[in-house]
Order: C-alpha cells, then structure tokens, then sequence
C-alpha cells in the first residue's frame, strides 16, 4: 500500500506557497474544512487514489481543505472484482490510510450502480453476486473512518416508462423491484454502523423530467419506509449546469423539505458545474460558476437535514467535466473551488461563505 509520506504532504502545502502552514501543521481558518467542521458539516471531494499517490501537492490541499473524500471509482464494483472472487482492495486500502493517516471521512461509492458491473456478473446477474458484493465491501468498509455509504447509486429513470419510475437496469431485470430493500437490509445486517444513502442525479432544476425525478424519488423512499427497509439519507449528486434551465428555489427548498419530511438526511454528494461557454473571459466564466453555486447552496444549507457538500473533484486539474474536446481547445471545464493550478476561485469562496452561513447541526 502506497501511503503518501507526512513529509510528502508538508512538503505539497510548502509548494502550494503555505509555508506557514506547513510549520506549524494548523490549518489556517479559512478553510473549508475548518469552516464544516465548526458546524457540523461534511466538506468533501471525489479524488482517485492515484492523485493522492502521484500528485503531492495535490494530496496536501486535500488534506488541507476536505474534512471527507469520495473514491471517484476505486470502490465500484467493476474496479474492485473484474475477476469474479477476485478482489483488488490495494487502491481502495490506500485511499483509507490516507483518510486515516490525515483524519479525514470517506463516503463509500457506490456498491450497486448499474454502469459498474463486471462483466462476468453483468452476463448473469444474481442475488448471491450481488449479495457476496455487498458483504465483501462492507465487511472491509463499513466502519470508521466510513460515516455514509452509496450503496444504490442512480436507480430512479422514469424515462424508462415504469410507474414506480425505476431504472430498468440489470439489477431490476434480474432481481426485480425489491433487490433496493434487499441491498439495504443486507448493508444494515453487514455495517450497522454506517450511514446507507441511495444516491440520485438530475433532481436539481425545475425541468419537467426532474420535477418527476423527484415525484419518483419520494414515492421510493416511501416504499422502503412500508416494507422497513433501513435507509438513513438521500444523496443528491448536485451536477449543476450553466445551460439556462429553469431553477426554482421554492421548488428545491420544498423537495428538500419533503425529503426530511420523511426521516432520512441529506448529503450533497457530486457538487460540480457544467459551463457553456468556455470562450468567455476566465474571471467572468468563474464568476458566472460561483453564482450559479450560490444560487443553489442558499437553499440547499438552509435545510437542517443536509449533512454537508461533496464536490465531485477539488481542482479542475482533475474533472471529469474537462472533455477531450476541451483539452484540444487549450481548455478545461472550470467547474470546481480550486483551478488547475490550485488556486483557489471564486467557487472557493462561496463555498466558504455558504457555510459559514450555515447553521450548526
Ligand atoms: C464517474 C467518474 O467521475 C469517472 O471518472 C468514471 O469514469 C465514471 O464515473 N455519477 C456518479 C459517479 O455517481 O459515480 C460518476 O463518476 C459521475 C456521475
């Protein structure tokens, strides 16, 4: 197991031109994890074990600035068993030292999603594959430093035509409906300790397929409750997007609501930002992101449900927003706090502010 050196680390804040920081190992108080911290909140970032591996200065403005992280891929199943029995824990064993070694959360990612199935139990999916999954996973990580875990990931896709607006993913088709309530029963019996979330995308706007993404999100989570199937929280993957579709704050804070309504919190797991045009002005395209995250997190920390922010990514060195196409063009997705460079931006400071806005949980 690779695990990134303290001295490695101190060496990555001196290069991010913090020497002080890296004197006297205290973080400074603008961070934003000092600024989760003081309420309660999660602050947190999707990385890949070999950014913390490779990149040191990287690795010490995560530690720096996360209270959290996510494996971006590590813990799927497709990486984590391409060989049926065969699992490779190393990436993701890394990845925890480094949590641990730097006191930092993990939110486990994501044990049944239907676009990270190995092949060999993609060709005939059962239960006890799914099952044996499930138990491996959190047998390994279901405890400290894993306070929530995705265990469904994007099973709700009423585009494909069915009342209860279900995905009609491999998992439905071989296991039916209820292999949601199974997985969670399975996840409680397994890591009672953990927090099990089902995580969802696209619920952000007031677009006609998101208010039903919605509508069938709520009915899910009360057929769980009817059949006492344990789920503790609700992630939202919060992809927001500078595409001009309409946003309503009263519509946002009333799901919101209507989620808590029903005992479960509420974590916003992929915060990111999708631009439009990539040609404007750097400081204008930065401000144009910050705003669009402003306009969105007022509402969503006004909810005393949420359990804090995961940005899916720290820097826009690293995101999957930044195409191939962009990278042709000299150019990157800006979509996340801290540009390619590390240097914090103008999303940086909202984030600041929006929590420290927040009330303590
Ligand atoms: C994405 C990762 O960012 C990519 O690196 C990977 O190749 C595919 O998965 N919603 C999710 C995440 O729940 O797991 C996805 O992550 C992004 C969309």
């Amino acid at each position: 197991m690779t695990v990134i050196a303290r001295r490695t680390i101190l060496a990555g804040l001196a290069s991010l031109g913090v020497a002080s920081l890296a004197r006297t190992g205290h973080a400074a108080a603008a961070t934003l994890k000092a600024a989760a911290q003081a309420r309660g909140l999660i602050w947190g970032a999707a990385v890949q074990q070999t950014q913390l591996r490779d990149d040191a200065e990287f690795a010490a403005l995560v530690a720096q600035q996360c209270s959290s992280f996510t494996p971006e891929w590590e813990m799927k199943w497709a990486s984590m068993e391409a060989r049926r029995g065969q699992r490779n824990f190393a990436r993701a064993d890394a990845m925890v030292a480094f949590a641990k070694q730097h006191g930092l959360g993990v939110r486990g990612h994501a044990l049944v999603w239907h676009r990270s199935v190995p092949d060999w139990a993609s060709a005939n999916l059962t239960w006890d594959a799914v099952a044996a999954h499930v138990e491996a996973m959190l047998k390994r990580y279901g405890g400290a430093p894993f306070a929530q875990w995705d265990v469904l990931n994007e099973v709700i896709e009423p585009q494909d035509g069915r009342d209860d607006g279900l995905r009609n993913s491999p998992f439905l088709k071989a296991l039916g409906p209820d292999y949601i309530a199974r997985t969670l029963t399975l996840a409680r019996a397994t890591a009672p300790n953990t927090k099990l979330y089902v995580n969802e995308y696209s619920l952000d706007y007031d677009s006609t397929i998101e208010r039903a993404r919605r509508d069938k999100l709520l009915r899910l989570i009360d057929s769980l409750k009817k059949a006492n199937a344990p789920l503790d929280g609700i992630g939202i993957q919060a992809h927001l997007r500078i595409d001009r579709t309409p946003f309503s704050a009263e519509a946002l804070r009333k799901f919101l609501a209507e989620l808590a309504g029903r005992n479960v919190k509420i974590a916003i797991t992929e915060l990111d930002v999708r631009e439009q045009n990539l040609e404007l002005p750097t400081d204008e395209r930065d401000r144009i992101v910050a705003a669009e995250v402003k306009r969105y997190l007022d509402v969503v920390l006004d909810e005393p449900a949420v359990t804090g922010i995961t940005a899916w990514g720290l820097s826009d060195r690293y995101s999957w927003r930044t195409t191939p196409e962009m990278i042709a063009k000299g150019r990157r997705n800006r979509g996340l706090p801290f540009d390619e460079t590390l240097a914090p931006k103008p999303f940086r400071d909202t984030i600041l502010a929006a929590l420290e806005r927040a009330r303590p949980r």
